[in-house]
């Protein structure tokens, strides 16, 4: 039986919250550990189930990791030859990341493996990343209309490319960099925008030389990664659910300690500030090579904005709960660029913008974001998440500016990458519970 979100109208926020770990550090940290020689040791992991996923993946390619317990895993590097076939197909389950990002490093592992993911990950495009891996000399398969299974073929060596992104994505650069490492020469990335780059400050952690010009990162295959400590800040991309729920609702006031502030995942605070937000970043420091700080978090008045397209690739995955701020805000705010959103774990410009609808608010989607008139009032709904965790918490957000209870549907997702929002929702004040 799926998991039903009950929440009542209404509420505001306080006290002081950690959000548990970034999802992309934590992935990275289990394929970087796997591949190092000698013992990586992680702090602070999600144990959430998409990176619990690149977690068995790895145990079935023969690597001993030792946890999660308390957010500690300890992994026995394996070195770069060291992986093993795995027996069958690997389930990456919901997650993109894992089934991208090894798609890219098993593409030279010399063996034959199949990656496959639920019935969310089996409608998302994963040409993309198998495309520029042929160019490298890769052989990989995918499925029907270029979508999973991803069927990885041994091939002898891999040659190093440089290759444009056709598209602002951090999965692409860092499964053609991870790919990299097994090729002959130097690789080479350019994006066409600033993307996350988890994966070019962590291969520096484990002593990898990647360099950075410009647009551009590359780096010299054959190099080996030396197992290191990693500290997982807490995932800003879970912090902006309780940074807009704090914002739109009166009274609130509320700190987030340890959130990741790595400059290319904070388009959300910025977006957020241009439409009036209250938040002070605090306690700024460096923690095992990534910037994180405390985000105090007060109510203000939000209005409408322009979001400015150069923000769209640094705020992803925050648009679901955007798109809730600018309902909560006076006037129209307007989002383009944004085309990827309709690939994620669901169309999240046309669900939204569904969801948004049945509670009485003017989303009007478009090809690349969505136009929505901001500032009215709102009732609760009966929500389909459409087992997309972002939904499901952006809608949760939503009732507390609703003037009647929000039931949101199929929210068990939201364990992928925030286990533990119930009980934290309930905890800053919000009247939450699932059943
Ligand atoms: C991620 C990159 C983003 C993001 C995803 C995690 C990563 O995807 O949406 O949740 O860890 O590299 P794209 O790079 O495809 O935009």
């Amino acid at each position: 039986m799926s998991l039903t979100f009950h929440i009542q109208p209404g509420g505001s926020l306080h006290g002081a919250l950690r959000v548990p770990g970034d999802k992309s550090i934590s992935h990275r940290s289990i394929m970087l550990g796997a591949l190092a020689d000698g013992v990586t040791e992680v702090t602070g992991f999600l144990e959430g189930e998409d990176a619990l996923a690149t977690m068995r993946a790895f145990r079935t390619m023969g690597v001993k990791i030792e946890g999660p317990e308390n957010g500690n895993v300890h992994i026995e590097g394996v070195g770069r030859e060291g992986l093993k076939q795995p027996q069958g197909l690997i389930d990456c389950g919901n997650s993109g990341t894992t089934m991208r990002l090894l798609t890219g490093l098993l593409a030279g592992q010399g063996f034959d493996v199949t990656l496959d993911g639920d019935a969310s990950l089996r409608k998302r495009p994963m040409e993309r990343v198998a495309k520029p891996l042929r160019l490298m000399g890769a052989d990989i398969d995918t499925g029907e209309q270029g979508r999973p299974p991803v069927h990885i073929k041994p091939v002898k060596s891999l040659k190093a490319i440089h290759y444009d992104l056709p598209v602002a994505s951090a999965q692409i650069k860092s499964a053609i960099l991870l790919a990299g490492l097994f090729a002959e020469g130097v690789t080479s990335v350019t994006e066409p925008e600033p993307t996350r780059d988890h994966s070019e400050r962590m291969l520096q952690g484990f002593d990898v030389a990647v360099q950075r010009l410009g647009a551009t990162a590359s780096i010299q295959g054959g190099q080996r990664l030396k197992g290191t400590k990693i500290q997982v800040p807490g995932d800003i991309s879970s912090a902006a659910f309780f940074l807009v729920a704090a914002s739109i609702a009166p009274g609130s006031d509320l700190l987030l300690i340890d959130v990741g502030m790595n400059p290319t995942r904070t388009g959300v605070v910025d977006i957020l500030r241009l439409m009036g937000a209250n938040i002070l970043v605090q306690n700024e420091r460096i923690e095992g090579g990534e910037p994180i700080a405390d985000l105090r978090v007060r109510y203000a008045p939000l209005h409408g904005i322009d979001v400015p397209e150069t923000l769209v690739p640094l705020a992803i995955d925050e648009f679901p709960v955007l798109f809730v701020a600018a309902a909560c805000a006076e006037g129209v705010t307007k989002v383009t660029g944004a085309a990827e959103l309709r690939v994620k774990e669901s169309d999240r410009i046309q669900v939204m913008a569904d969801g948004l609808h049945l509670l009485g608010i003017d989303a009007q989607p478009t090809e690349d974001g969505m136009i929505i008139q901001g500032g009215q009032p709102f009732h609760g709904a009966v929500i389909e998440s459409h087992g997309d965790h972002r939904i499901a918490m952006s809608f949760a957000v939503a009732a507390l500016r609703a003037s009647s209870e929000m039931t949101v549907k199929d929210a068990d997702n939201v364990a992928t990458s925030f286990p533990g929002f119930v009980s934290l929702a309930v905890l800053a004040g919000m009247g939450i519970s699932a059943s």
